[in-house]
């Protein structure tokens, strides 16, 4: 009998991580449910428990080695292995969304640290797992405005912007991929990024119909939308797949 895989994903009880955990768990992984908010994340697990699924919460602040270590120690202690680390969290600070000229040095450089230091952490004490247990699978979430420069048009008449210090993040993210695919060779582990265009989440019509003439199809995705793309990640269809960063959008960055 084959072992169970287990996949970590962080951030997974927000909006976009609740729906990885219910796809990760219902196609046949174990799940470690990694979040600092206890609530959600103990409510997330005992929901996917009750349709017969493994899942585990582990509550755990990103922003502390400690913590990280503690995660992939209970990680491997409720289940035995570690496949998988899907990094999906975003630290928002109280100074989310500012206007390019009102963003402090201060708040960029939190910004930068809350939210690039724990991928970079996270990513390499997994990965140093994954080298001795010779297999592994890292996927970052990023997003579109890591890959190209905002539309600063589609936020117009809205209270809404697309922030500096997320665009920054995102593109260190991306190359954080890139860096860590190809430092990994020869240890059978493969680290992936895929980029969300806009997620479905109440935003104003105007900003919707303004965004979606940008897209294809659909326009603006809901998070189920993304799951195709990380079990395709996670699986062996895509072994040859490697640093690679896969734009989920319905054309909006074209
Ligand atoms: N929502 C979108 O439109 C969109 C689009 C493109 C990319 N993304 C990316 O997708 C990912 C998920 O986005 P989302 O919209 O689901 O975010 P979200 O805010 O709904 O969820 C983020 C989760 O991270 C957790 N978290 C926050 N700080 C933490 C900490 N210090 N330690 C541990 N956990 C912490 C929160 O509790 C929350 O459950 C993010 O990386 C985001 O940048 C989102």
């Amino acid at each position: 009998m084959s072992i169970k895989k287990t996949v970590v994903i962080t951030g997974a009880a927000g909006l976009i991580g609740t729906s990885f955990c219910n796809a990760v768990a219902s196609n046949g992984y174990n799940l470690v449910i990694a979040d600092n908010n206890e609530e959600r994340s103990e409510l997330l697990a005992a929901e996917i428990r009750s349709h017969g699924h493994e899942a585990h919460a582990c509550i755990f602040d990103a922003t502390r080695a400690d913590d990280i270590q503690r995660l992939l120690n209970a990680s491997l202690e409720r289940f035995g292995n570690i496949y998988a680390l899907v990094n999906n969290l975003y630290i928002r600070s109280g100074n989310y969304g500012a206007d390019f000229f009102d963003v402090t040095y201060e708040d960029f450089s939190k910004n930068l640290s809350d939210n690039v230091t724990p991928y970079f952490e996270l990513s390499k004490r997994f990965a140093r797992h994954f080298c001795d247990s010779k297999t592994g699978v890292i996927v970052n979430i990023a997003s579109v405005y890591g890959a190209i420069a905002p539309r600063f048009d589609i936020y117009a008449n809205t209270n809404m912007t697309m922030p500096v210090e997320y665009s920054a993040i995102k593109s260190a993210i991306l190359h954080l991929t890139r860096y860590m695919a190809k430092r990994l060779k020869g240890y059978n582990i493969r680290v992936n990024a895929i980029s969300p265009g806009g997620i479905l989440d109440g935003q104003p019509e105007a900003f919707l119909n303004a965004y979606n003439d940008n897209c294809l199809s659909k326009g603006m995705l809901s998070p189920e939308d993304l799951c195709g793309t990380l079990l395709f990640l996670l699986s062996d269809q895509s072994r040859y797949i490697n640093g690679q960063n896969i734009i989920v959008d319905d054309g909006f960055t074209l």
